[in-house]
């Protein structure tokens, strides 16, 4: 494993993944394949941009021949999958896109995977997957997949697929399912980042329903190790969990998002919910653990952490929110009635 071909590799997590794994192995060659969606931005890529070992292409997953090539040009032997379409709400306002890339570019993927027979593919899965958790239970590896969302339902099946590849193909496959990440180059549609810039510029906090859903909010650099880690260390054919096992309620992580920055707290303002709002998400990394992995950091210095770089950050995610950004932003939360 030495040159990696990474999709999605100009999204957030992605582009922290690639700073990561560079800074980590002298030896490792990356080649993010990328369609530069809304949500790609090659500013995420700026700190290795220069990098000899590092190497972009503009293309689509779904785009069989595009991915030949580059797998040939760069004599690529591992595959880290994160591209996909990641935001639920544009996948219950807009439900192809998410078949689109999610199913069928995954299957793009596998199927040129077997054919170059790489020696890995590893699949960024999520821990949506499962569906909502009531308290106290905890999901496992081994649970049934039970998705509700446009979104999750997509990401599922991709799972399926992948491990239909190592069943039927032998590839060398292995998944992760992450729990919600937080940190820089966060695109500002998902909930952290929307509160964080929003309230840097005195404008509500848009929390749905009554803020008591609760999300594992984890640090992205934790996630880019668990990932390094079942890469290296992880066995073909199985999935790993990654999160903190610390499930934090909405309200009371727009409230620290205020108190971080000194703001009111009348700036959060109820809104109607998300159509088939997963109340809670919980998983169990014991797996990952057990190969060596821990989560380093708790939801409060991730969180701090996050919202000091979009203070420090101001000239990266400005320019995002304009534009198609802006009309997005009025579908979502204006026309809807959901104006605060
Ligand atoms: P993101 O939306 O920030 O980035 C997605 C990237 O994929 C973008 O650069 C986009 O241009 C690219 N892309 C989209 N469609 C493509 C296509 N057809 N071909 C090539 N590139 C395409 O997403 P993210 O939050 O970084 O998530 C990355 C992966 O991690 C996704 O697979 C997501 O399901 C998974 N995940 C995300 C989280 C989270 O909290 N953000 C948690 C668990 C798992
Ligand atoms: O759990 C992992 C998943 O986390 C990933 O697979 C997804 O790609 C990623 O987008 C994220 O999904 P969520 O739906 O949990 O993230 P989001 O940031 O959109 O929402 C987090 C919580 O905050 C969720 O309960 C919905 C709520 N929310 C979100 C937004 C955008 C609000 O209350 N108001 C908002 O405006």
């Amino acid at each position: 494993m030495h040159n990696l071909l990474v999709s999605g590799g100009a999204g957030f997590i992605g582009a922290n993944f690639v700073h990561y794994m560079l800074e980590k192995y002298a030896d490792y060659r990356i080649v993010v394949f990328d369609k530069l969606t809304y949500a790609g931005n090659p500013a995420n890529l700026d700190p290795v941009r220069s990098d000899p070992r590092f190497a972009f292409v503009q293309g689509d997953i779904c785009d069989l021949d595009a991915v030949r090539n580059t797998l040939r040009a760069h004599d690529i032997d591992t595959i880290v999958n994160f591209a996909a379409e990641t935001h639920v709400d544009r996948s219950i306002m807009q439900p192809d896109a998410v078949v689109t890339t999610n199913l069928n570019g995954t299957w793009a993927l596998l199927e040129v995977a077997r054919e170059f027979k790489l020696e890995r593919f590893h699949q960024i899965s999520t821990d949506e997957v499962y569906g909502a958790i009531p308290l106290p239970q905890r999901s496992r590896e081994g649970d049934p997949l039970e998705p509700r969302s446009p979104y999750s339902a997509s990401k599922a099946g991709a799972e399926h697929l992948v491990y239909a590849y190592f069943i039927t193909y032998g590839l060398a496959v292995t998944t992760t399912r992450g729990s919600n990440n937080i940190g820089p180059y966060h695109y500002p549609e998902k909930a952290v980042p929307l509160f964080t810039t929003n309230a840097i510029d005195d404008q509500p906090l848009p929390i749905y329903g009554d803020g008591r859903q609760m999300r594992d909010y984890q640090y992205v650099r934790d996630h880019c190790e668990g990932i390094d880690i079942v890469l290296h260390n992880g066995t073909p054919g199985e999935v790993y969990n990654v999160g903190t096992e610390v499930e934090t309620p909405n309200i009371e992580m727009a409230h620290k998002i205020l108190a971080i920055l000194g703001k009111p707290h009348s700036l959060i303002a109820h809104v109607a919910d998300r159509a088939g709002h997963d109340r809670r998400y919980a998983i169990d990394c014991s797996k990952l653990r057990a190969l060596g992995w821990k989560s380093k950091h708790s939801f409060d210095t991730a969180l701090e952490h996050t919202v000091r770089w979009f203070v420090d950050n101001q000239a990266w995610w400005r320019p995002i929110k304009s534009g198609a950004y802006l009309e997005y932003y009025r579908r979502q939360y204006v026309e809807r009635g959901d104006a605060a």
